[in-house]
């Protein structure tokens, strides 16, 4: 197959890590006979420092006419004190939206050979955990109108978290059938005892339910469910929520499994068009150095050959190297432990090229 990626390199440690992604995808079109065309795609800092918007029209045009898209990681103190719709972040919302990207997967699984780097106690671990949280990612409060204005003479902010039956409904549908080819069960998470928004999510997440028999359905609030992902992680298997609650319960979900630099994540609409980027950030503090994990955006990789491109074999043969490599006790900095060999970045990729 020939399939045409457009490459967001991004700041800190992004284009690091995603040489090493780029290196895998050459192992991969070599053994299985593919073309992969990369074209770059500057958003993030880097594309304010050079062209003074952190997404560059040219760039969306990129994406937008790509099979897919391959994001490291962009931000950084640099641009910290930017204003607001010049800010990294800002190339990235404007990305999700202007791709019409509403569904992020994010996998939370303990990699066997690390869970001793997971936070939890052990007797937790040992239950397992392998969920997904499905984010609702442009809608709510996040993409809701943004005004700060003066109220009794003083300054007043407010963001507005809104949501059509049709942007949940969507999403719910994603959920419910990414449960079907796991252990079919959703939990939709909400704050309905207060919020209309989440009322409105509720009824319509049992409606689309009734379209799938076969899944089990369940709901539960946010804040309870914040504390039970620690308390029982092995309870869930789909989470589905919506955009802001989805940022902050994956993040929460990636640290029990003590291993943020390995976890994946997609970013899909309705096409097989999608963006698939690590969920960790662009670690300015190790750019450079050649410490960075790059194992999240090799398996970010991986996620777009199996979702975008339907190569799951390519895939298939992506992870099972990543899964061999740590189980030859292969390890980068962050999840070093007593006994293994530690690796920089490149080594890494190299390693993991080699077992596929
Ligand atoms: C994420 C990040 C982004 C988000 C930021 C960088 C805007 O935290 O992908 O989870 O809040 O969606
Ligand atoms: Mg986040």
């Amino acid at each position: 197959m020939n399939k045409t990626i457009a490459i967001i390199r991004g700041d800190g440690i992004g284009p690091e890590i995603m040489d090493e992604a780029l290196n895998v995808l050459a192992a991969v079109a070599d053994k299985y006979g593919h073309v992969f065309t990369c074209v770059d795609a500057p958003m993030g800092g880097n594309a304010i420092d050079k062209f003074g918007e952190p997404l560059p029209k040219d760039s969306l045009e990129t994406c937008l006419t790509a099979d897919s898209v391959l994001l490291s990681a962009v931000g950084g103190p640099k641009w910290d004190g930017m204003p607001k719709d010049k800010r990294p972040e800002r190339g990235l919302l404007n990305l999700r939206s202007g791709m019409g990207l509403f569904s992020n997967i994010r996998p939370a699984r303990i990699f066997p050979e690390l869970k001793d780097a997971s936070p939890l106690k052990p007797s937790i671990v040992e239950r397992g955990i392998d969920f997904v949280v499905v984010r609702e990612l442009i809608g709510g409060a996040y993409f809701g109108e943004h005004t700060t204005t003066k109220r009794g003479g003083e300054d007043y902010a407010q963001d507005i978290m809104g949501y059509s039956e049709h942007e949940i409904s969507r999403i719910a549908h994603v959920a419910f059938q990414t449960a079907q080819k796991r252990r079919k069960k959703v939990c939709s998470v909400d704050k309905a005892n207060v919020l209309d928004s989440s009322k409105l999510w509720r009824r319509v997440v049992t409606e689309v339910a009734k379209q799938y028999p076969d899944v089990e359905l369940s709901h539960m609030y946010v804040d309870n469910c914040a504390m039970q992902i620690v308390k029982d992680p092995s309870q869930f298997d789909v989470i589905v929520t919506e955009n802001l609650f989805g940022d902050i319960l994956s993040d929460e979900a990636s640290e029990i499994t003590g291993s943020i630099g390995m976890i994946p994540s997609s970013s899909l609409g309705e096409g097989t068009r999608g963006l698939y980027e690590p969920i960790h950030g662009s670690a300015p503090d190790i750019a450079g150095k050649n410490a960075a994990n790059p194992i999240g955006m090799i398996l970010s990789a991986a996620m777009m050959l199996r979702f975008s491109f339907g190569m799951s074999e390519e895939a298939d043969a992506v992870e099972n190297a990543v899964n061999t490599a740590l189980r030859d006790g292969l390890r980068t900095g962050d999840m070093m432990s007593d006994g293994c060999t530690q690796l920089g970045c490149r080594e890494m990729g190299r390693a993991i090229c080699e077992r596929i």
